[in-house]
């Protein structure tokens, strides 16, 4: 199985840091926050990665380059316009080929880092489609939302709902994994939130399709990295370990 990273995101929330330093190479505790997700990829075998990148995102490939110090492959593919997840995830169709692959945001922090082991087992267990790691969310305004079925199967999903309209208090905490299908769901997704093509928007597609998507709760610490409150909490967390 082959590794995606989507890295592409401006980090605006983190402003004027990142005008200079994706947020991805900000660093929590003694690495940045991107290598832990290489490294988890690498405890459970994935090596071979691929990293979006965007602009104003060049120090990402100075900081990784071939991957080589951490042992793993890196290549590198571009999203142009900042046009949303679901077209970062597209950005990369041409390396991914045929088989399934693993999908981790590159601004999330994990721990511990055998936070992948669990959902890849489920995945081929269930033999499905698609499999979203998901967690208990205190702000659904800033996630993918889902609605649980039975069995663990997704029957609905919203992008970012209100409080209100959220179906769940279970929210995509950034790991997907996907098999091919992903892409021509993508192909037939319209802009949603915020005018970007939302990945969430795709994977309804696929439910909508009949395709088996799953859930897996992640077990461990979840930190989405989007504002300097998260950057300090994530740093907090890992000193006080
Ligand atoms: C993205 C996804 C959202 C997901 C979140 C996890 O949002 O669109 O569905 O729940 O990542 O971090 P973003 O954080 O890029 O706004």
């Amino acid at each position: 199985m082959k590794g995606l990273i989507p890295a592409a995101g401006r980090g605006t929330r983190l402003e004027p840091i990142t005008l200079a330093i994706p947020k991805e190479l900000l660093m929590v505790g003694d690495k940045a926050i991107i290598e832990y997700v290489i490294d988890a990829m690498k405890m459970v075998g994935i090596t071979e990665i691929t990293i979006v990148v965007g602009w104003r995102k060049h120090a990402i490939l100075d900081y990784l380059g071939s991957g080589e110090r951490l042992g793993v492959k890196l290549s590198y593919v571009v999203q142009d316009k900042r046009n949303g997840l679901g077209k970062a995830v597209f950005s990369a169709e041409h390396i991914i080929g045929e088989n399934p692959f693993l999908v981790v945001l590159g601004d999330n922090f994990f721990y511990p880092k055998t936070f992948l082991k669990d959902i890849l087992a489920f995945h081929q267990e269930k033999k499905a489609d698609a499999t979203m790691g998901v967690a208990e969310i205190e702000d659904p305004t800033r996630h993918g939302m889902i609605k649980p079925g039975e069995d663990s199967i997704i029957v609905d999903m919203v992008e970012k709902p209100s409080v209100e309209n959220s179906p769940s208090k279970l929210g995509c905490i950034g790991i997907y994994i996907f098999n091919h299908n992903i892409f021509n769901a993508i192909k037939r997704t319209k802009p949603g939130f915020n005018g970007e093509y939302q990945l969430t928007d795709a994977i309804k597609i696929m439910i909508d399709d009949g395709y088996q998507v799953c859930y897996k709760e992640i077990k461990g610490k979840h930190i989405d990295i989007g504002t300097l409150e998260d950057f300090r909490k994530a740093n907090a967390y890992l000193s006080n370990l």
